[in-house]
């Protein structure tokens, strides 16, 4: 990586022409645009083949500058905002109409977050807009954590990515709303659950559900990998389906130990140590280091149902349930 105040100085010079600069975050890497400019925005949807019901994320350097665009904070949002960012959390606030409604869906409210990365960072505080910047995928493919990801799959459709190497956290910001003054998890990501009630008590979980796509950022598919992928109990059921497909094309996803008879280059060990933020910076790399052509079958086993790892089974969950008639 050798981004230089150059790079940064063409990004600002792209995004004020309303042209699409891929940017990284702590999370995932962004496909950004002025998120006032409906024209500029309107490029981001075409980009990704992303269904224009699902709204945008909005950018922001700082407090200071996301007030002009939100109505209202509420407290509990703000303790929120205070504990944790700039970080992967982002915020449901009302909007104020400046906010285009091709961000927001029509929604009468705005997705918020002040990323950490000193690039974006960098770059946010030399903009006199913010960013809307939806993760840098094809929609419905796993979100990129690197420059080359975004190279790779969306590099003709956009005019420059800002690299500013590997994502630290490695899965999406956890969004939080506030519908009827309760706070609402809609998406858990790499703000755990756990934090988040220890800073302000107990939340409710918006659990997602492809039959219910009204509910925001929950479409099932949404992590799916181009290989089916199955859940697995025990090493047991691993071999169950070593015995239905040849060993070379059976790939597996685990989180500390490995499983026998898998072939080590087709298996991703998430963290031996069982750190759950480094299986996190691994997912989504590991999820495509498996898209490849002798891959048939991805075999994955479930963390434990806590801290990050919640948030880890939550994209191993959907990239399985676009796969379920293989079963
Ligand atoms: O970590 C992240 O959040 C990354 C980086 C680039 O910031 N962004 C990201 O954006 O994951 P995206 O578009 O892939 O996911 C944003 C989710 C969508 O699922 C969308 O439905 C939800 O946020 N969302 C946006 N605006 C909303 C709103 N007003 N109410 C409820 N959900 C909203
Ligand atoms: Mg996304």
């Amino acid at each position: 990586m050798t981004t230089s105040a150059q790079d940064l100085l063409l990004a600002k010079t792209l995004l004020q022409e309303n042209k699409l600069v891929a940017i990284p975050t702590e999370t995932v890497y962004g496909l950004a645009a002025n998120a006032l400019a409906p024209q500029a925005v309107a490029k981001i949807f075409q980009a990704k083949k992303r269904p224009t019901f699902d709204p945008l994320i909005v950018h922001v350097p700082d407090i200071e500058a996301l007030e002009q665009y939100i109505g209202y904070f509420p407290e509990m949002a703000q303790k929120l905002a205070q504990a944790f960012w700039p970080g992967p959390l982002t915020l449901i606030l009302p909007k104020k109409k400046m906010i285009p409604d091709l961000v927001t869906s029509g929604l009468d409210t705005v997705a918020v977050r002040i990323p950490k990365h000193p690039l974006t960072l960098a770059l946010l505080r030399s903009l006199d807009f913010p960013l809307a910047a939806p993760s840098a995928n094809p929609f419905g493919y796993v979100s990129p954590t690197t420059a080359a990801h975004v190279k790779n799959q969306l590099g003709s459709k956009i005019d420059y990515i800002l690299d500013g190497g590997p994502c630290e956290v490695g899965i999406e910001s956890t969004i939080v709303g506030f519908p009827q003054g309760q706070a609402c998890v809609y998406r858990l990501g790499g703000i755990s659950l756990e934090a988040i009630e220890q800073c302000i008590g107990k939340v409710s979980l918006q659990a997602h559900s492809s039959s219910n796509p009204t509910a925001p950022g929950m479409l099932s598919s949404h992590y799916a990998p181009a290989k089916p992928l199955h859940l697995i109990q025990n090493a047991h059921e691993a071999d169950k389906w070593l015995k239905r497909f040849s060993q070379k094309s059976v790939g597996s996803i685990v989180f500390k130990k490995p499983f026998k008879n898998i072939l080590p280059e087709n298996q991703v060990i998430l963290s031996k140590t069982g750190n759950f933020q480094e299986a996190a910076q691994n997912i989504f790399a590991g999820l495509r280091s498996l898209d490849k052509p002798e891959i048939q079958i991805i075999i994955a086993e479930l963390l434990p149902e806590k801290d990050l790892g919640r948030a880890i089974n939550d994209r191993l969950r959907r990239a399985a349930t676009m796969h379920q008639s293989f079963d």
